[in-house]
């Protein structure tokens, strides 16, 4: 399989994946044959990709064709009803069937993810410097480091310093999902994925959020699974695609071939209704 031309044009920062063991593959993510069913019901079939390190993947597909449960897959954060079979490895490590000691150490720490409802991912009581501080407490920084940190990440994410006293529900939309970036880059995570967002902001909200993900990403080398219904995006945030079709992926590229010459029908058709 080869992983298109997703280092011309970008600047990398070369990462150091000691921790998370051999990379020297060339491969940080390896999805096998991922296949997730509820009962006889399948609903992501036979799945398989490569995430290179600093690679920037879309993975795009109509609604209800297996885009979010491939993410949570990965992530370990399948619904207790849904099962899953096949092969998730993150560097060495063997995530499908990992265990919650396993996942939870990595989660936050090495995976990083920003959904598209911000306030479901937040606490509604707690102030939300002290939430961007506990991505970091909770994987082993100190208080004080940590609410240090906090403030700057939430500067780096456009938000003033006073938002760190904020509660989520003072905050819009677009500045939720900032304070979620700036949690979910704290500890600068070798895997980054986002599922649909800036799908709930408004427009211009939705480019200044997309800015932040794709400078996030790029300035720390971080690779990053973008998915999207929305073609323009993985136009200008992601260096290849995966289109995603009842389950299964059913063509994938470097986006410029994708989007220029799309070589499947219903990658056609995706296009066609995004025009
Ligand atoms: N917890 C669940 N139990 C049963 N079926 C589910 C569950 N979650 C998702 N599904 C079904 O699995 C299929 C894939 O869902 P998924 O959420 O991955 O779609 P998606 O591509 O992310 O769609 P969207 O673009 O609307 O977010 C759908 O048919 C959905 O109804
Ligand atoms: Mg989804």
């Amino acid at each position: 399989m080869t992983h298109g031309d997703y280092s011309q044009g970008h600047s990398r920062v070369e990462r150091n994946y000691g921790a998370l063991g051999s990379t020297s593959s060339g491969v940080l993510v390896s999805v096998e044959g991922l296949t997730v069913a509820q009962g006889e019901r399948v609903l992501v079939d036979d799945v398989g990709f490569t995430l290179a390190p600093g690679e920037r993947v879309g993975l795009i597909g109509a609604s209800g064709s297996g885009k979010s449960l491939t993410a949570s897959a990965i992530m370990g954060l399948l619904p207790e009803d849904l099962t899953a079979s096949g092969s998730v490895r993150f560097g060495d490590q063997e995530l499908l069937g990992a265990s919650e000691r396993t996942l939870s150490g990595l989660r936050g720490k090495d995976l990083g993810m920003v959904f598209q409802e911000p306030m479901t991912a937040l606490n509604p009581a707690m102030r939300v410097g002290r939430q961007v501080a506990e991505a970091l407490t909770i994987h082993g920084t100190g208080r004080r480091a940590a609410n240090r940190r906090a403030r700057e990440l939430l500067d780096r994410v456009g938000l003033p310093e006073r938002t760190a006293r904020a509660y989520p529900h003072e905050l819009s939309g677009g500045q939720r999902q900032r304070v979620l970036l700036a949690a979910a880059l704290a500890n600068d995570p070798a895997l980054l994925i986002c599922d649909e967002p800036t799908t709930a902001l408004d427009v211009t909200v939705q480019a200044q959020v997309l800015e932040l993900i794709a400078e996030g990403v790029r300035e720390r080398g971080t690779t990053l699974l973008f998915i999207t219904h929305d073609l323009a995006v993985v136009a200008s945030v992601c260096d290849r695609v995966l289109v995603c079709r009842d389950g299964r992926i059913v063509e994938e590229g470097p986006v410029r071939d994708v989007l220029s010459n799309p070589e499947h029908e219903y990658t056609r058709q995706l296009l066609e209704a995004a025009l």
